[in-house]
């Protein structure tokens, strides 16, 4: 099992645990554990609706795609931690890594 935390907009920390061989990316699994993350372009890194900080694990994830990068270029808020949870794989690279999530929520 993969085991990360992942802090929602109103502050509440979760630990989420998936297996470590399903194939899914972060998006998917975060929409699955019913956190409310829009996802309209359905995971082409073309809405950032997806939008999360990475606290912990970045060095794990691997560099951005360019595709990844010119989204979060668009956006009025983003860190250097920030990624696109629909361009992370899950993988045994994210125990331990906490993420949060940053996009506006549906409304
Ligand atoms: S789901 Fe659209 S950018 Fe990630």
């Amino acid at each position: 099992m993969i085991r990360f935390k992942v802090e929602d907009r109103e502050g509440n920390v979760q630990d989420i645990e998936v297996p470590a061989d399903i194939s899914l990316s972060l998006m998917e699994v975060l929409k699955a554990s019913e956190y409310n993350i829009l996802a309209t372009c359905g995971g082409m890194a073309l809405c950032a609706t997806c939008h999360i900080e990475v606290e912990e694990g970045v060095e794990e994830l691997g560099e951005p795609s360019d595709a990844e990068l010119d989204m979060l270029d668009t956006l009025p808020i983003v860190t250097s931690n920030s990624r696109l949870a629909c361009q992370i794989r899950i993988g045994e690279h994210l125990n331990g890594a906490y993420f949060k999530l940053m996009a506006e929520e549906e409304s």
